[in-house]
């Protein structure tokens, strides 16, 4: 006759059978730890996927602030959404400085409510490598999407241009408000980086920003050279083209000048500005 207790044992379920093994068991922690990891892993992925669109929303939203700010008409506690609707979006061809709206490039159509700049920028298609390469961007996109504000009249107040490059940890991207000749700078804001709070990231500082205010790009004289400058003392053009470098953070400093200059010189928005100066936008 056979042992009661292995009768019992016979009888139970597996489940019942894996509960009653000892604590110290291999297999049984193995397999408490393995199904926690994959129950985890579960909560973590649902959750990933489940607020990527209010992530996404509030990207595009953060973006929106940006571009309110950078043109000046951020007040406390306004609708940005409302705000952003005076903002007149295009698609802009960077080699000709011309929109592109509703073009269709390799079987995309342009539109300046969907163009998403940084994917562009990695799509073989929409974009080439640079081998001089003063931003550190290493591919730059063929179109990007900048924003127009105009006066009550319909005349061009100021244009709103992306740029972006290395700082000394990160890449920050950002906008730069230049009025309508195409010449003076509004404001230069960045809505996304990574530097060390206190140091690079005084970027973000107010009193930095407004250092920005009226400064020129280019000069009168000659062909209007590329004057603008970030650095710890103001270039032979002068003090109008000068923007001081953040004390205790001249590499981000380097890396915000690198990435202004490349973005406001011909392979940048010059032939853009060009048909600004010219009144033609
Ligand atoms: C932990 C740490 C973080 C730093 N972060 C930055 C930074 O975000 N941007 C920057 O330009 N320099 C940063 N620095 C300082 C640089 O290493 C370098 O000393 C500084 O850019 C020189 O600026 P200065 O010539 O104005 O002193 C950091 C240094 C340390 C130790």
């Amino acid at each position: 006759m056979s042992d009661p207790q292995e009768q019992t044992t016979a009888n139970k379920g597996p489940i019942r059978r894996f509960l009653d093994t000892p604590p110290d068991n291999v297999a049984k922690t193995v397999t408490v730890a393995l199904g926690l990891c994959l129950v985890a892993s579960m909560v973590v992925s649902a959750a990933a996927v489940s607020l990527r669109p209010l992530q996404e929303q509030n990207a595009a939203l953060d973006k929106q602030v940006n571009i309110v700010q950078v043109a000046g008409l951020y007040e406390d506690g306004i609708d940005v959404a409302q705000a952003f609707t005076s903002f007149e979006p295009h698609v802009l061809e960077l080699a000709t400085g011309d929109f592109a709206d509703g073009t269709e490039v390799e079987g995309q159509v342009l539109d300046p409510m969907t163009f998403d700049d940084r994917a562009a920028a990695a799509d073989l298609t929409l974009s080439a490598p640079l081998t001089d390469d003063p931003a550190s961007i290493r591919r730059q996109a063929n179109y990007v999407t900048v924003y127009l504000l105009r006066n009550d009249d319909g005349s061009l107040d100021k244009v709103i241009l992306p740029v972006y490059g290395y700082g000394l940890w990160s890449t920050l991207y950002g906008f730069i408000a230049v009025e309508e000749d195409g010449n003076t700078i509004y404001g230069l804001q960045f809505y996304e980086h990574a530097e060390t709070p206190g140091l690079g990231a005084e970027v973000d500082n107010p009193r930095w920003k407004a250092l920005w205010r009226d400064k020129k790009l280019r000069t009168d004289e000659g062909e209007g050279d590329l004057a603008i400058t970030v650095a710890k003392v103001p270039p032979a053009a002068g003090r109008e083209y000068f923007v001081d470098a953040l004390s205790g953070a001249t590499l981000t400093s380097r890396g915000v000048d690198n990435l202004v200059r490349f973005w406001m010189s011909d392979r940048g928005f010059e032939p853009f500005l060009e048909r600004v100066r010219a009144g033609e936008i």
